[in-house]
């Protein structure tokens, strides 16, 4: 009898043992086969108190079983009985199979009568700590149905290296916390914003952007109001660069002329957009990268309100008309916010790709993010120190998510910029509206 005792222990502890170095070392075929079945079993099984707890209930008449107080015994004791009658029951709302995903797992609801996806996202919080999970993510494809997405852990503490994009203007520079890269396309989304606090990671994705998009045919233009430190190593492979807010008025005089140009050059060819054009007519992308962008607008006296209020415009219309010619703006900033004037208020409004790393005034975030989500601000202002390179991305769904840049140090920023340094144009040449041999792709 003891042997046989023995012998079972031995047994389990080699079960648990094995399960644990499954676990460890193949982390996702052990996530599959035995840690989802048992996630999906207890969510469906606890499905009606967490909904009940969460307020996401809503009562209805049923036939149910039931207990109702039948006679009064001699001893003065209520007996009770089980008994089917209609009567006033919380219902849950419907939840179709949960689904495994690369962290965690995701299920589709059917709302129940009047209600509407921000109901489950203001309560999201309260089932993530149910579930025992990271974060709940709410989101709605179809009317009358919202789908929540846990994941376990967080997915961006560390972020492993994607193969680069091979298409023009995208530019892979991190991963969105559903484990899809972060993509930075500025064909479908022309210009963004890149907002945080010093040391949040701006300028790392700043990096891996020029990384990125140092071997494409594209003319780089840097915009470094920190008088030079940000973007004077990358020179090689930048066709312009503007150091002081005299040379800026300068280039951006130089873009907007640019930019009339390529607007003739589409009439005439009777194309709405350079990517109409015929391959050996269109002109060379550019890619304008802006650092410290608030600098471009503060004031220290009057004397320099006329050539800040002449940039500021420059740069508007730049934002405004160069999708189309195929100028596409990245401001990044610590603040970039209304009182800086009105001119960069407007710029903001042209600029509809939004990230939002690390800040320090809530402020920032609202101003960076503008009326998405709330839940996407609140998540903006828990973004840890430990953490750069996180951030909040408005997409191009019309979603947010929270993502992370791949660590992309300076070197490697350089290092690139200088083994792609011949296929920088120079600015005469940009300036001259030369057409380049681009990849004949869609119209944007
Ligand atoms: N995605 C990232 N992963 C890991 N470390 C990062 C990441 N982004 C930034 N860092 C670290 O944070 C530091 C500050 O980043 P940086 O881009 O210079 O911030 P900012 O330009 O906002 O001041 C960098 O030196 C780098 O070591
Ligand atoms: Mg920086």
């Amino acid at each position: 009898m003891s042997d046989q005792l023995w012998w079972m222990l031995g047994v389990l502890a080699a079960v648990a043992a094995g399960l644990w170095a499954w676990r460890r070392w193949h982390y996702r075929s052990f996530w599959l086969l035995i840690g989802f079945p048992i996630t999906a079993i207890s969510i469906r099984a606890s499905w009606r108190k967490i909904a009940l707890g969460c307020n996401l209930t809503k009562k209805r008449q049923r036939f149910w079983f039931t207990t109702v107080p039948g006679l009064i015994a001699s001893t003065g004791v209520v007996r009770v009985r089980r008994k089917w009658q209609r009567i006033a029951v919380d219902t849950k709302p419907f939840m179709w199979l949960p689904l495994p995903t690369r962290y965690g797992w995701r299920v589709t609801l059917h709302t129940l009568e009047g209600q509407i996806p921000a109901d489950y996202a203001d309560v999201a919080e309260r089932l993530a700590h149910s579930w025992g999970v990271h974060a709940v993510r709410v989101s709605s494809d179809k009317p009358g149905r919202v789908r929540l997405a846990a994941t376990i852990r967080d997915p961006l503490v560390k972020v492993d290296e994607l193969p680069p994009s091979t298409e023009l203007l995208k530019v892979t520079v991190g991963r969105l916390e559903t484990g899809q890269p972060w993509i930075i396309d500025f064909r479908t989304v022309p210009h963004y914003i890149n907002a945080g606090a010093t040391q949040s990671g701006k300028s790392n994705l700043a990096n891996a952007l020029i990384v990125g998009l140092a071997p494409q045919p594209v003319a780089l233009v840097g915009f470094d109001l920190k008088g030079g430190v940000e973007f004077t190593p990358y020179a090689p492979r930048l066709s312009a660069l503007a150091t002081t807010r005299a040379e800026c008025g300068g280039l951006l005089d130089d873009l907007v002329a640019l930019m009339t140009d390529r607007m003739g050059m589409c009439r005439m060819a009777s194309a709405r957009n350079i990517w109409q054009l015929p391959p050996g007519l269109r002109p060379v992308p550019i890619v304008v990268l802006v650092d410290e962008l608030a600098e471009l607008y503060l004031m220290a006296d009057k004397s320099e309100k006329d050539e800040i209020a002449k940039a500021s415009t420059a740069l508007l219309r730049v934002a405004q008309l160069g999708r189309a010619f195929g100028i596409y703006l990245f401001c990044c900033g610590q603040r970039i916010g209304s009182d800086l004037g009105p001119g960069v208020t407007a710029l903001r409004a042209q600029c509809s790709g939004r990230i939002c790393h690390r800040v320090n005034d809530p402020e920032t975030a609202t101003m960076t993010l503008g009326d998405l989500d709330p839940a996407a601000l609140d998540s903006a202002r828990t973004i840890a120190a430990e953490t750069p390179g996180v951030a909040i991305v408005a997409s191009q769904d019309g979603q947010w998510y929270r993502a992370r840049s791949f660590y992309v140090s300076e070197h490697t920023a350089e290092y690139a910029a200088r083994t792609y340094a011949d296929q920088a144009p120079t600015w005469a040449d940009v300036m001259i509206a030369q057409p380049v041999d681009t990849p004949d792709q869609q119209t944007a």
